[in-house]
């Protein structure tokens, strides 16, 4: 076997955990041009919007198969107090949105026109409730307005903005990053509010929610261990009726640190390499909060929820630095495929991830012109879309047993190629990066427990790593179909030119 050609193991009949389709979940905050100008321009605007919900935004996102939305923060969530975001427009008080650019907050986009978000994006709420500056009492009874039937003060207010039945919320945070901009508190003293928080925000009729307290930030096991001990009281053993159902964790990726990220487009080999070195640590991340989730938790009934993750540049000259809007690169597609393949090999634990964040902000999927009706798809998007077949499927393991390419970064060893494997109703799709800057390489998949027949591939692949989508050259990188993929005497062989994405699919026999 030559150099540059990877060996691949995969056994098509020994199924995996099944992987979550809400690995693949999202982010909206009232953060910049994320909410207002991304997904909501008001009723009057001449973009075509229903409800003020900019239409061609949800078009291009319907088509990712959203499994789960996640508002209204992030930071806001934590001063958000969602009885002003309901009732007639312009009786909507206005705050101060002091986290992110000091900005006028108007409500006019709250509870209903989330809810009616998701229902035209066919997607599950994930709502994230304020415990930073809110009570208890506000948190319990958004519950109550949001799920309730029959009759009770919170419904009455509910049918009188005009919603008669119920809303399904099965997603519910307790809180976010409140060792931060959420309060600023100790982890024992979180566990505590987390669970009093968690006892008052109830289950009504049918409607279960799934209570997820907010964790740690990157590799802060402690944090972890805090809410897993103080979830059972009852140290290493099995977790009894827990009061929620998982802990969150947030991670970022970036070349410099937090006060110069690097730019987005602006940046060599070397910070290229340190980025991808930063996202394939996620691996390390979940396998540690994980080891100790399994002391409290050998059965995995409690999930981890990275309700945050993804690229975090300077902002983009000229642009608000308190708004996040960033270009996306085929390096930041590079990112989200890395970053998938380590939530598939984590299907056991892993119950959820959110990207930051859907819409202008952040690694976003979607980047709105603010001076014209223009949208712009980006290459993470292309890497959503393309590996939309991984949900709800069983992950399949895959083995290198002559090592995967590496180089040398800042002093650890990073693998230059990532494959991930999963089945679903007798079809198998296959997702292969190539993550070397300059070196294409070819990938022998040794496919056993059956065979594969027609495949079809596409590709993901850009002259430069800093290339990316603008208006005016809406596809610089975009998906294409591919025929780089061979039928050998043991499965497939796969080339992968440098820096590209590749997918293949196939039926399996
Ligand atoms: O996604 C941007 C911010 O990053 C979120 O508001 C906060 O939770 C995190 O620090």
């Amino acid at each position: 076997m030559s150099d540059n050609v990877v060996p691949a193991v995969v056994n098509l009949d020994l199924e995996g955990p099944t992987i979550s389709r809400h690995v693949y979940g999202h982010f909206a905050e009232h953060l910049g041009r994320c909410i207002y100008g991304g997904f909501y321009v008001g009723e009057d605007a001449d973009i075509p919007n229903e409800g003020g919900i900019r239409l061609d935004v949800v078009e291009a996102l319907r088509a990712l198969d959203i499994p789960n939305l996640r508002w209204p923060g992030g930071c806001f969530a934590d001063e958000y107090h969602w009885r002003d975001g309901i009732g007639p427009k312009d009786e909507r008080p206005v705050m101060v949105n002091t986290h992110w650019g000091g900005v006028e907050e108007n409500n006019h986009f709250g509870t209903h026109e989330f809810m009616a978000l998701c229902e035209l994006l066919g997607t599950e709420p994930y709502i994230s409730g304020n415990v930073g500056s809110g009570t208890v009492q506000e948190m319990s009874e958004w519950v109550e307005y949001l799920t309730r039937e029959g009759d009770s003060p919170m419904v009455r207010l509910r049918k009188a903005n005009g919603r008669e039945e119920p809303w399904k919320v099965k997603y519910w945070g307790l809180g976010n990053e409140t060792w931060g901009c959420g309060g600023n508190m100790s982890a024992e003293h979180y566990a505590n509010e987390a669970r009093r928080y968690a006892t008052y925000c109830r289950d009504y009729g049918d409607n279960k929610l799934y209570r997820i307290a907010a964790g740690a930030s990157d590799f802060s096991y402690a944090w972890t261990e805090t809410l897993m001990q103080q979830l059972s009281h009852l140290g290493c053993q099995r977790v009894e009726r827990p009061l929620y159902q998982a802990v969150s964790v947030h991670y970022y990726t970036f070349a410099g640190n937090w006060d110069d990220k690097g730019s987005a487009t602006a940046f060599d080999a070397d910070q290229y390499y340190t980025t991808i070195l930063k996202a394939a640590r996620t691996d390390e991340l979940l396998t540690g909060h994980a080891n100790v989730m399994d002391c409290y938790d050998p059965q995995k009934e409690i999930g981890i929820v990275l309700d945050e993750w993804g690229t975090w540049w300077n902002v983009e000259p000229g642009t608000n630095p308190g708004f996040l809007y960033q270009q996306n690169t085929m390096r930041d597609a590079l990112v989200a495929s890395l970053h998938f393949d380590i939530f598939h090999r984590h299907a056991d634990r892993l119950v959820m991830a959110n990207i930051a964040q859907t819409v202008n902000v952040l690694q976003a999927m979607i980047l709105t012109d603010p001076d014209s009706e223009a949208l712009v798809l980006t290459p993470t998007y292309h890497v959503f879309e393309m590996n939309k077949g991984h949900q709800d499927a069983a992950s399949l393991r895959v083995d290198t047993p002559a090592g995967l390419p590496s180089r040398e970064v800042d002093g650890q060893a990073l693998s230059t190629v990532s494959v991930s494997a999963s089945r679903k109703d007798d079809a198998v799709l296959f997702s292969l990066s190539n993550l070397d800057a300059e070196e294409a390489v070819e990938v022998e998949l040794d496919l056993r427990g059956g065979s594969v027949g027609k495949t079809a591939s596409r590709i993901l692949a850009a002259e430069a790593l800093q290339a990316h989508n603008t208006p005016e050259a809406p596809d610089a990188v975009a998906p294409r179909e591919y025929d780089g993929v061979s039928v050998t005497g043991k499965g497939l062989r796969v080339r992968l030119p440098a820096h590209s994405f590749v997918t293949v699919a196939a039926p399996v026999a």
